[in-house]
């Protein structure tokens, strides 16, 4: 039998233990950016450690960082042979606003063929099909080349100790490619390889009036409001097309050959559906680039939330002291993080109008990343889809982040092949979550052809 039967059949033999065992994981609600969840997070870290010793490796750990713990495992069969190391993240996003969810978010259920919970898809459900597959390739002897897992509790808050422990584990960490399922593809009936992230500068702006709320009868009209005031300077932000206003924004912005754009124009991706999930009559972006581009390849600017002065019920009538914006910037491969906050703070002091005073601050930030088409792991996944979804893999840059991505590439020098099999309607970081059965068996099954063709094209 060859490797895709004996595979289908050893996911139909144990599918509903694997669910079992993944909806201990999603149980456990493992959000990083609140401090009462620190518990959560070393009870999830325990789990995936667990799990990857029972599916067959040599050595589990848990080791300490300055923020979460990362979960370390390997299993070394043979020294002289390539080490491929997954890469996934136990911690999620927060589960609020709680009273939109149908089902609670950390007590898992399947409902119309998907899993819903807090980390179905991102990352629990992704990085859990990467546990199952390597079971399945330990069992039954046809682990082809070394496997080490590094699973981390920060990338949804940015990673921020990912940087000194990468150093520090170096090491350890050494290996010839990165593997990752932590993205999506275009559609179910569209396989598809993630070619390339986006980088991430997040900041927090506080505009400042005067020293109390005022009586907006006494004062309006003579005082600047901190509140209008703010709203003007995010205005002026991007202009009629839609371009970031920034000076020296675009310098750095690598721009994408026309080949490539074709490409991307050739892409199944589809516009009306992608309108029609969300709910909106009209894309609205960057002049001269479709919507695939203008989240692929070119950066972007979002007001993450807004506030300041009373939100409470009815009317008070106030001229507020205060007003506050968290502003993200999406970013292209050669743009700097660091370099785009120092962009975005001096152009933001700069802009202040008389009468407020601003400050800033960097809440957490990443570079982008691109993955070459022609290393020999990116042909090893291209086969791999080929043969379980019956045809072609599209690439396509996703307008996501995953700040370690660039890490390892700079750290370890190592690049990662990102085979994500999320959809647009998992609702990621959204209320309802969900991951479908079908993307989570089709993963497990896809992933030990990545490992037989992976150490084919290393020969
Ligand atoms: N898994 C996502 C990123 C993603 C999702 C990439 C779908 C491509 C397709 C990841 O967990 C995530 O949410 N990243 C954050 C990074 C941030 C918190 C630093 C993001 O993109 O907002
Ligand atoms: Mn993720
Ligand atoms: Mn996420």
């Amino acid at each position: 039998m060859d490797i895709m039967e004996n595979i289908t059949g050893y996911i139909s033999e144990n599918k509903t233990r694997f669910i079992d065992e993944l909806f201990g994981l999603l149980r456990i609600p493992s959000v990083s950016s609140k401090t009462e969840h620190k518990n959560d997070m070393h009870s999830a870290a325990e789990y995936i450690k667990n799990s990857i010793l029972h599916a067959g490796a040599d050595h589990a750990e848990i080791i300490p960082t300055d923020g979460h713990p990362v979960v370390y495992g390997e299993k070394i069969t043979d020294p002289s042979l390539p080490v491929v190391m997954v890469y996934g993240h136990y911690d999620v996003q927060p589960a609020e606003p709680l009273e939109l969810w149908k089902s609670p978010p950390f007590e898992p259920e399947i409902r119309d063929d998907k899993i819903w919970a807090r980390g179905a898809d991102d990352d629990k459900g992704q990085l859990f099909m990467h546990v199952k597959a390597f079971e399945y390739m330990a069992k039954t002897d046809s682990l082809p080349c070394n496997i080490k897992f590094m699973i981390e509790g920060e990338e949804e808050i940015g990673s921020p100790s990912m940087e000194k422990f990468c150093r520090e584990n170096a090491g350890k960490l050494k290996c010839d490619v990165i593997l990752v399922s932590d993205t999506s593809m275009i559609a179910r009936d569209v396989p598809s390889i993630t070619t390339g992230l986006r980088g991430l500068s997040y900041l927090e702006v506080e505009v400042t009036g005067p020293n109390r709320d005022l009586h907006s009868g006494l004062y309006g009209g003579a005082v600047a409001n901190p509140v209008n005031m703010l709203a003007k300077m995010i205005a002026s932000l991007t202009d009629e097309n839609n371009r970031v206003t920034i000076k020296g924004f675009y310098d750095d912005v690598a721009e994408v050959d026309r080949e490539e754009r074709d490409a991307m124009a050739r892409a199944p991706f589809d516009e009306d559906l992608y309108k029609k999930e969300i709910d909106v009559d009209e894309l609205v972006g960057e002049t001269g680039y479709s919507a695939m581009e203008r989240t692929g390849i070119r950066p972007s600017l979002d007001v993450n939330g807004i506030w300041g002065g009373y939100t409470g019920e009815g009317a008070k009538t106030i001229l507020p002291s205060k007003a506050y914006a968290k502003i993200s910037m999406r970013l292209v491969p050669n743009q700097d993080s660091k370099t785009i906050d120092d962009l975005f703070i001096k152009h933001f002091n700069s802009i202040a109008p008389p009468g407020v005073k601003v400050t800033t601050r960097v809440l957490h930030g990443g570079e982008g990343y691109v993955s070459p088409v022609d290393h020999p792991a990116y042909r090893a996944a291209h086969k791999a889809y080929h043969d379980t979804f019956g045809k072609e893999p599209v690439p396509f840059r996703s307008g996501g982040s995953i700040p370690i991505i660039s890490l390892f590439e700079k750290i370890l020098g190592a690049k990662s092949i990102l085979m994500g099999f999320g959809l647009e309607s998992d609702a990621i970081h959204s209320p309802n979550e969900n991951y479908p059965l079908w993307n989570f068996y089709k993963g497990i099954e896809t992933i030990p052809l990545f490992y037989k063709y992976y150490v084919g094209e290393m020969k």
